[in-house]
């Protein structure tokens, strides 16, 4: 294709600065159409895009994301007894507690440091953890060191989550299921695009999980980078990915 075609194939007005301004318009797109199955949860796919965030939770709270999803993964695996030892504002809890699910939920800012193995003494086997980590350092959640948003390089970030998840692991049933939600970002300081859920798979895999089922592509409605203007030319990351894990 000549550079002359590229052009005029995107020189439709659809999308156009000239026509919307800055602003673009609020596309709607449809999902595909998902088979039927027998999943109790049948709008629990590969892609998930529901645009309130529900009651669950604290919508003003760093990163927060809406507790649907969280939800539906419960519901679709039959958890019963779960943990999430990065818990920020408490969707998870919020949501255990609405379907009178058990949840054992700490943090860091709660005085509990999910790298090391002393915060998981004591606690009763789980069937189902909910890990939400920072995104690396594209969020800061505090200045306390032991954050994984504190961890100096990306390699010192990897390390410190292959220690959280080994440690959930130790008390996660044999057939208990980890989910993960982890989302790349550009690293303004290292002037680079981080690879981060990637980098979570790759962690899992070397410690003998596999995929419970198809990651899920989750849409961030409501983000609040969303609602901002750049003055530079990037591709905006609109989603993050849920990886469920278990035992290979
Ligand atoms: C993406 S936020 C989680 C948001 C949460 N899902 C919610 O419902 O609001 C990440 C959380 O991980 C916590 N965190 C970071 N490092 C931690 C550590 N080493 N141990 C426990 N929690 C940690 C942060 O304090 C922050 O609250």
């Amino acid at each position: 294709m000549t550079q002359n075609q590229l052009t005029r194939n995107f020189s439709d007005d659809t999308y156009s600065t000239a026509r919307y301004g800055a602003r673009r318009p609020l596309l709607m797109v449809p999902l595909p159409r998902s088979p039927q199955t027998t999943s109790p949860v049948p709008q629990l796919t590969s892609l998930y895009s529901i645009v309130n965030r529900g009651p669950y939770g604290r919508a003003s709270y760093p990163g927060n994301c809406s507790g649907y999803l969280i939800r539906d993964l419960l519901r679709y695996f039959g958890a019963k007894q779960v943990l999430d030892p990065m818990t920020g504002s408490g969707t998870c809890r919020d949501v255990c507690r609405a379907f009178d699910i058990d949840c054992i939920s700490f943090d860091v800012k709660s005085g509990q440091d999910a790298c090391q193995p002393q915060s998981y003494e004591g606690l009763p086997p789980c069937d189902f953890v909910w890990l939400h980590p920072p995104y690396w350092r594209m969020i800061r959640y505090s200045e306390m060191p032991a954050c994984l948003s504190n961890a100096a390089t990306i390699e010192e970030f990897q390390n410190r989550l292959r220690s959280v998840v080994t440690n959930c692991l130790s008390i996660l049933a044999k057939r208990g299921k980890i989910a993960i939600l982890m989302g790349d970002y550009f690293d303004r300081q290292q002037r680079r695009q981080m690879p981060l859920a990637y980098f979570t798979k790759q962690i899992c895999l070397e410690l003998g999980l596999w995929p419970a089922c198809t990651d899920i592509v989750r849409f961030q409605h409501g983000n609040t980078s969303s609602s901002k203007s750049y003055n530079r030319s990037f591709i905006p990351g609109l989603h993050d990915i849920c990886m469920v894990m278990q035992r290979s």
